[in-house]
Formats: structure tokens, C-alpha cells, sequence
């Protein structure tokens, strides 16, 4: 059984789907395992440090995929038509390839797949059940995106974060509001707190209130009879009626007015973000004031940001990085590869791959087997 490694080829992919450690465990487990040549080096692991831990470094990417059992990416792999190499067309017939595959946004590679025939395995479904916790790559990769847009809130603001009282004046501590306080939302706040800011927080999930309190962050929501509703059984937010929305950017306007920052986090799976902050609220914030959007690929949190841009509006700075995780690409990709371990070792069993297709996570995250499309969202 082969394992393969390849490097990342999409635009802004700094991460690497294995490291030496988990390297180590697939040849535990029985798999060699297949390295191409440079794949870690963005994420600060070079060829020789595979090769200490048993890896095979392979000069391209053909003779990477073209014999592995289990292709593990990051982000989904070019198809023909894309520019650059066809990676599906590498991959043999019955591989299985895992990674977080972005069906959503790209339903088209799906039929790609099973005719490939592939087995896709889209990570990001992973249910968020215990026993799954330790193989959720979305928790991994938003906690480092939450820390990492406060990093990106301090870097362009041009004050400081915590009250200074020094002999030529005191300096007040910045006001940071982050809207959407789920696992990005929460690391935000934990961080923008041990830099020192006053923080406040929303959600329309009334259970994110105690976990943002806890934090020792306010929290403000529109209190309504919908929001008893707002989370699905996944955990996960809904979209909320007009009705609501109307109220929420009221809310939202009156506390934005007073911040000095702005970190938007708010995602509802498998649809455009919600927008919450508007033209108008941009223009109400003071100069110098910063909005940084993590929903920025996904559509924006606030309609003033650019995918992949640093946009100032009267002063205002609104950062729209995108694939922030790949900023910290270091332990992005050692905490992502963790994942992907996690979730390869329960499927060996005596050094073969055996997977239970009536299990709970795999139905959840297997897109297509057997040249078909098998998830439920996609079958048509
Ligand atoms: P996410 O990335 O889909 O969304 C981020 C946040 O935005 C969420 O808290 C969501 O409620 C909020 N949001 C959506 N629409 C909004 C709007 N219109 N206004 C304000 N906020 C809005 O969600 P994420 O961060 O992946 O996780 C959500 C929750 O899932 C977590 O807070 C946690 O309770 C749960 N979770 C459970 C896990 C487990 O049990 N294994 C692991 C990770 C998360």
C-alpha cells in the first residue's frame, strides 16, 4: 500500500498534507510512503527531513501519484481543463484521495472524480461528533485563522493593542468586536484579549454566549425567538430571516461605531457568508480603524472587502487575505496532517485499508466510489 504526498499546486497553498511524523506512523501502520520532492518546503520541512523519517522523495508529480493507494492533498487536485498539471489524471483508478475538496465551490470536479474512479473523501464534512474531534480539520485550521487575523488586525493598525500608561501619557486599549463566535470567532477573541484589547462579540447562536464570556469578552446578540433555532443539530449556524438581519445590522452598527477593530468570522456551511457589516458602517468607523475578513473567499462578512486584498476606505483598512491557515503554514500543515492521520488509522486494520462505507463519518464525507457520485448533496 502506497501512500503519496504530493506538493500543493493551487495558488496560496503554503501547507503540506503530511509531515516527518506522520510519516512515521504510515510506515508503522504498513504504508510506504511517497514524498514529492520540495512538497514541505513552504511549510518549513525540507526533502531531507521525509527521508529521516523512511519517506521516499520522488522527483515530480507522475511518479508521485501515479501508483499511490491513498492520495492525501490539502486542497483539491487540478483537473484537465485547469491550468497546470491534471493531477486527477495521474491518479490511478480506485485511489483514495483525501483532502478538504471544496465541493461547493467546484461541483463539476465531482463527476471528474467517479469517472476518474476515484474515491473522494472531502474532509471538511467530517461530522462533529467526539469521536471525530481529533480528525476535524476545520476546527485545526479556523483556530489558527482566528489567532492569525488579530496578528493581521495588529500588523496594519497603527496603535497599540493594550492600555500603556507611560510618563509621556496614557495609551487606551484597543476595542476589537468579532462577529461570528464559533472556533476562529473564539481563538480571535482569546487572542485580541492576551494582547490586551476590550472585546465584544456576536453570534446567533445562543450557545456561543457562555463560551464567549468566558473568554472574558461581552457579548451582544438581537435576542429573538428565532435564534433558539439558529444552530443546526451539526452545530453549525442557519441563515437567518430579513427580519432578523434588519435587526442585527441595527445592532451591529451601533457597536461598530465605537470599535477600533473589526474581525468578521461568520460562515454558514455550504452558502455565501452572511454579509454583517455594510458600505455604510464601513463609513461610520474612524480613520485608522481595521476590519479584517476571514469570509472573504467565501463572499465577505463585510461587502467593502476584496478577496486577497488590503483595501483602505476613508481610512478604514479592510484585509482580505485569503487561505489565512497558509500564513501559518508551519503548524497549519502539522495540525492538518494530524487530522489526516487520525482519520486513515481506524480504516487499517492487519496493514490493509478496510473501510466500513455504513460508518458514520465515512458516509459524511465520502463524495464519490465506484465511478459514482455517492453524498447525498450531490447525487443527482
Ligand atoms: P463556522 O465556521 O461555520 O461559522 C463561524 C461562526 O459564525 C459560527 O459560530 C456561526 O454561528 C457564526 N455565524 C453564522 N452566521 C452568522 C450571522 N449571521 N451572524 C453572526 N454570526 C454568524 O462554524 P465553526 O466555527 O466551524 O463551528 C461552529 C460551532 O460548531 C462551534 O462554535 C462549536 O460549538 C461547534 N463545534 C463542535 C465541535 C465538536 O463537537 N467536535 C468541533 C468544532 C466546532
Amino acid at each position: 500500500m502506497k501512500i503519496a504526498i504530493p506538493k500543493e499546486s493551487r495558488a496560496n497553498e503554503f501547507r503540506v498534507a503530511g509531515t516527518p511524523d506522520t510519516v512515521k506512523k504510515y510506515l508503522d501502520m504498513g504504508f510506504e510512503v511517497l514524498v514529492q520532492a520540495g512538497a514541505g518546503l513552504a511549510s518549513r520541512i525540507p526533502d531531507q527531513a521525509y527521508q529521516q523519517a523512511g519517506a521516499q522523495i520522488v522527483p515530480d508529480i507522475a511518479a508521485t501519484l501515479s501508483d499511490a493507494d491513498i492520495v492525501l492533498k490539502v486542497q483539491r487536485p487540478q483537473v484537465a481543463g485547469e491550468q497546470g498539471v491534471d493531477e486527477l489524471g495521474l491518479m490511478k483508478s480506485g485511489a483514495v484521495l483525501l483532502g478538504v475538496l471544496s465541493p461547493y465551490a467546484d461541483a463539476e470536479s465531482l463527476q471528474a472524480y467517479a469517472a476518474a474512479g476515484i474515491t473522494a473523501c472531502a474532509l471538511e464534512f467530517v461530522p462533529r461528533i467526539t469521536r471525530a474531534q481529533s480528525m476535524d480539520v476545520l476546527s485545526s485550521q479556523s483556530n489558527l485563522a482566528g489567532y492569525r487575523a488579530v496578528l493581521d488586525a495588529a500588523y496594519e493598525y497603527q496603535r497599540v493593542m493594550p492600555m500603556m500608561m507611560t510618563a509621556a501619557g496614557t495609551v487606551a486599549p484597543a476595542r476589537v468586536m468579532v462577529l461570528g463566535a464559533g472556533v476562529a470567532g473564539l481563538q480571535a477573541i482569546a487572542t485580541a484579549r492576551r494582547l490586551g484589547a476590550i472585546v465584544s462579540a456576536t453570534d446567533v447562536r445562543p450557545a456561543a454566549k457562555e463560551q464567549v464570556e468566558s473568554l472574558g469578552a461581552k457579548f451582544v446578540m438581537v435576542d429573538s425567538e428565532e435564534v433558539r433555532q439558529a444552530e443546526t443539530a451539526g452545530g453549525y449556524a442557519k441563515e437567518m430571516s430579513d427580519d432578523y438581519k434588519r435587526k442585527q445590522a441595527e445592532l451591529v452598527a451601533e457597536t461598530l461605531r465605537k470599535q477600533d477593530i473589526a474581525i468578521c468570522t461568520a460562515l454558514i456551511p455550504g452558502k455565501r457568508a452572511p454579509t454583517l457589516i455594510n458600505d455604510e458602517m464601513v463609513h461610520s468607523m474612524r480613520p485608522g480603524s481595521i476590519i479584517v475578513d476571514l469570509a472573504a473567499e467565501q463572499g465577505g462578512n463585510c461587502t467593502l472587502s476584496k478577496p486577497g486584498e488590503v483595501v483602505e476606505v476613508e481610512g478604514v483598512k479592510i484585509i482580505g487575505h485569503v487561505n489565512v491557515p497558509s500564513r501559518l503554514s508551519a503548524d497549519a500543515s502539522a495540525l492538518y496532517a494530524k487530522n489526516l492521520l487520525n482519520f486513515i488509522t481506524p480504516l487499517m486494520q492487519d496493514k490493509q485499508l478496510k473501510i466500513d462505507w455504513e460508518d458514520e463519518i465515512i458516509k459524511a464525507v465520502t463524495l464519490t466510489h465506484d465511478g459514482q457520485v455517492v453524498h447525498p448533496n450531490f447525487k443527482a
